[in-house]
């Protein structure tokens, strides 16, 4: 079996994913994987080294998005603003230097280099969600399918909150889950998961790819 690590694995959104696409996954992050569903390394990403990478076939990592993301704006409008330290380009440093295949997720707006884009319509969620894919591996992203879709689910900031120019945020957690094709975060960690959906979908092709040599 394929083994993965996910740096900044959260509460196991990617990781579910690249489980359900036939990885062995494992995941570090720097807080408490009580909720993380797989093999879970408490740790700061920012010290690993190239060593610490060896034993895995495939490194994903989702850093921190907050410098990036235009829900910035709304969460500065809210008075929540944001702190975050900007970590991708030292995390694509390692990467590259340990020359394994490596995915990396964020939000749309980072910079991110030839990524491909991937929406929540496209698997029938309620969240459109986009999210970019970086990788050393060519990749594929998908189309968006608002029309068909309707009026999405927001997966941000406050639960029943209005969004500028129509809509809502969830308004319980169990449409947030279901939005998110997720069924085990609490609201803190679901605003900052992907929908496995998305790295199930991307997973199965690194799979094919890593696997046909
Ligand atoms: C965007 S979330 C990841 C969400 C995850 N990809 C998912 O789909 O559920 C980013 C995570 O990075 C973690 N984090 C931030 N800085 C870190 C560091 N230096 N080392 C390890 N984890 C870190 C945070 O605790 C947070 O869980």
């Amino acid at each position: 079996m394929l083994k993965i690590l996910d740096l900044f694995c959260g509460a196991g959104g990617a990781s579910h994913g690249y489980a359900l696409a036939g990885f062995e996954v494992t995941g570090i992050d720097l807080k408490h994987g009580r909720r993380y569903p797989y093999t879970y390394i408490r740790r700061d990403v920012m010290s690993l080294t190239v060593k610490d990478l060896a034993p895995y076939d495939l490194i994903h990592a989702s850093p921190p998005c907050q410098t990036f993301s235009i829900t910035k704006h709304l969460r500065n409008a809210q008075g929540k603003g944001t702190d975050k330290l900007d970590l991708l380009q030292p995390v694509r440093d390692l990467l590259i230097k340990s020359g394994k295949p490596y995915v990396i997720e964020n939000v749309k707006g980072a910079p991110l280099h030839n990524a491909v884009q991937v929406c929540g319509s496209a698997f029938g969620l309620k969240v459109r969600r986009h999210r970019l894919f970086e990788s050393n591996i060519a990749l594929k992203g998908t189309d968006c399918h608002h029309k068909q879709q309707g009026k999405p689910v927001g997966i941000y900031g406050s639960m029943r909150d209005e969004i500028p120019g129509g809509g809502h945020t969830a308004k319980t957690i169990d449409q947030a889950n279901e939005a998110m094709g997720i069924d085990w975060m609490i609201w803190g960690k679901l605003v900052e998961a992907i929908p496995p959906a998305y790295t199930q979908y991307i997973g199965i092709e690194l799979m094919r790819q890593l696997n046909a040599g």
